[in-house]
């Protein structure tokens, strides 16, 4: 049944038709997409703590003003009832509305990019076997020019590789599901990743941490760096700070960490926690100190240059 489903999902993609009436009804697509949505963690952004699941109007505060998420329950007026599996796959892998226009990279899609259109489907069937909510979409607050949703063309000429995710060869089967919840469904890297002056993440710290994650709190290096990073913890530590929250320092994770812990990564298999951990202690250590104070020992200029290279940077 799920291969007949994902065939015609396949079919109906090249011919750009809409298989909603069909697969939507499927059991099986709905339960497999509220855990891609678990994983994908759309509940925390598209939802305002305490009101209604994914209706949208959350703040997010980012250097470049206040944007408010969008209703994604199936309300035709206010949601995206209306909308075809094609707008739905090109939303959320390319980043484009279905007027044409680009969305600001608050919305992961440089990281949904690499979410298999199966995937993406199967999370839509999910969303649209949610009651519609009524409510309407609030504007973003965002100063010149970084409101000009135009301009996110040339940001996407910079800045934006499509997917999908491609699964290394050479890595094993537990690895690269890893690597792609991490890198993709599971977006790590739009929090543990530095981002330069245009906001685009920089690839040559990748998962390396920053000083200023969301809400202008610190975020880890979660690359095995054994002074700054998470190098001494076992893939059972990381396992467990997934499931629970706890890390190996005997604390919690608290602020935007607790939150992925409560909506996403507490709900996903041990084997799924193990892939992510797995591929973490995989990755290459970069050290990088996120602690929030400048390194005293450095002359100011160096602090001043670090700073400056760290904005400017465009890999
Ligand atoms: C970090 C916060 C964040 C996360 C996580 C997130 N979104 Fe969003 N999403 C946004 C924002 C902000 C926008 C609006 C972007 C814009 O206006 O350019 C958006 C836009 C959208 C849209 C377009 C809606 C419209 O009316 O145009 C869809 C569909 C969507 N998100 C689905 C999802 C799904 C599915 C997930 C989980 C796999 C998800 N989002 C996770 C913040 C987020
Ligand atoms: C919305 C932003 C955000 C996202 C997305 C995010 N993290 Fe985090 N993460 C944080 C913050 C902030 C902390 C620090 C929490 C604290 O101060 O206790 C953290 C802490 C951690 C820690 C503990 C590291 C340490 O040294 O204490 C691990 C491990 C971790 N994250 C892994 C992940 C993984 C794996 C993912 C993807 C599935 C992920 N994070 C996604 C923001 C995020």
């Amino acid at each position: 049944m799920r291969i007949e489903c994902g065939l015609f999902v396949a079919f109906a993609l090249m011919t750009a038709a809409s298989v909603g009436p069909v697969c939507a009804q499927a059991p099986d697509l709905v339960a497999r997409g509220e855990y891609l949505v678990r994983a994908g963690e759309c509940f925390s952004c598209h939802t305002v703590p305490g009101s209604r699941p994914f209706a949208g109007g959350r703040a997010l505060a980012t250097p470049f003003g206040t944007f408010y998420s969008p209703n994604i329950t199936p309300d035709r007026d206010t949601g995206i009832g209306n909308w075809t599996d094609v707008e739905f796959v090109r939303a959320l892998r390319e980043g484009v509305r279905p007027d044409g226009a680009d969305y600001f990279p608050v919305f992961p899609y440089p990281s949904f990019t690499g979410i298999s259109n199966e995937d993406a489907l199967a999370i839509k069937a999910y969303l649209f076997s949610l009651a519609p909510v009524h409510q309407p979409n609030r504007p973003h607050q965002v100063s010149f020019p970084f409101s000009w949703r135009f301009l996110q063309k040339g940001w996407k000429m910079l800045f934006f590789t499509e997917g999908p995710f491609r699964a290394d060869p050479h890595a094993d089967a537990a690895l690269n599901r890893g690597a792609y919840l991490v890198t993709a469904l599971g977006h790590c890297s739009e929090c543990h990743t530095p981002r330069n002056v245009l906001g685009a993440m920089r690839k040559s710290q990748w998962l390396a941490g920053t000083v200023d994650g969301p809400d202008d709190d610190p975020v880890p290096n979660i690359t095995p760096d054994a002074a700054t990073g998470i190098g001494d913890w076992r893939v059972e530590d990381i396992v467990e700070t997934l499931k629970t929250g706890s890390t190996p320092l005997d604390s919690k994770v608290k602020g935007a960490m607790k939150e992925v812990v409560a909506d996403s990564t507490s709900h996903l298999t041990d084997e799924d926690r193990h892939a992510i951990a797995s591929y973490l202690k995989a990755q290459r250590p970069i050290a990088n100190s996120v602690t929030g104070e400048p390194d005293e020992d450095l002359p100011w200029y160096e602090r001043l240059w670090a700073w400056l290279v760290n904005l400017f940077s465009f890999a």
